[in-house]
């Protein structure tokens, strides 16, 4: 099967929200530990560049989009944009002369770069798998209780409402995807989305893994101690990106949709939280 099971009463609704992240000023915003600030600091410069890429992927097919998928795609586009805006002042409470931030942003801006130099078809296949990626670290968010517990709550809240709307979404670009990749066979539709999963997943994880054990070097670890407790956060406690797993892994099911795993009931709370405080 390799059509869209996003069900018929989701709505994703961009919420403008802004978020005091002026706390993160002071350093080691994430429960007072540096490790982990470091890598959810570079996550999070990742995103305005990220977001933008994957809102013109998804905007390159408006022409092929109609009905509810049409208006899924202006909601997707609206909710980045909204994202990107937000982690970017996040970004701007990082100290610059004391972290690496531009070397970091400039070796983003060189991945995205290539990426976008291969058009539009494989700047969207890039997409669902990142949407895959932040669908499933979303998840784990909701989950998993055991970040956030000493954090400044608005700065929590941003994360939060990042992860409820990254899950409203999840599957728009691969909606988008399947229309645009129409044409092929069940094959290479699931031959290609699966080779490009396992690369973008390997350059992604182990860029992450480097630009934040650059971060974290600034925090006075040597070159050495700050690969291993980085990798030590990713991979084993808390295991930032290997405990999704089970999510990640069942995108290699032929036919698979986001929307197989459905999470709505996970997010509900946080949405009508975020709801609320929209309509303020
Ligand atoms: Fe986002
Ligand atoms: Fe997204």
């Amino acid at each position: 099967m390799n059509s869209s099971r996003t069900p018929e009463d989701l709505t994703i609704l961009p919420r403008d929200l802004h978020f005091d992240v002026s706390t993160a000023r002071s350093g080691h915003w994430l429960d007072g530990d540096p490790v982990g600030t470091a890598v959810m600091n570079t996550l999070s410069l990742t995103f305005p560049d990220g977001e933008r890429l994957f809102m013109d992927a998804v905007r390159a097919y408006k022409d092929q989009l109609s009905g509810r998928l049409e208006q899924d795609a202006k909601d997707f586009i609206a909710q980045e944009a909204i994202h990107s805006r937000e982690h970017h002042l996040l970004n701007r409470m990082i100290d610059r002369s004391k972290y690496p931030v531009e070397r970091v942003e400039a070796e983003i801006r060189d991945k995205i770069a290539f990426s976008r130099s291969g058009g539009p078809m494989r700047m969207l296949m890039a997409t669902i798998c990142l949407e895959h990626f932040t669908a499933m670290l979303a998840d784990m968010f909701a989950v998993h209780n055991d970040m956030f517990s000493k954090t400044e709550p608005s700065i929590k809240d941003l994360w939060r409402w990042h992860a409820m709307e990254e899950t409203e979404h999840k599957a728009v670009a691969y909606d988008v995807f399947l229309i645009a990749a129409k044409d092929w066979s069940g094959f290479q539709r699931w031959f290609r989305r699966s080779l490009a999963m396992l690369l973008i997943s390997y350059n992604f994880t182990r860029n992450v893994a480097e630009y934040a054990s650059w971060m974290l070097e600034a925090d006075g670890y040597s070159p050495k101690a700050a690969k291993k407790a980085v990798k030590e956060f990713l991979w084993k406690q808390p295991g930032f990106f290997a405990r999704g797993w089970h999510i990640w892994v069942t995108w290699f099911k032929p036919g698979f949709h986001p929307w197989d795993h459905d999470n709505r009931p996970l997010m509900a709370e946080w949405q009508s939280e975020f709801d609320l405080v929209a309509a303020e």
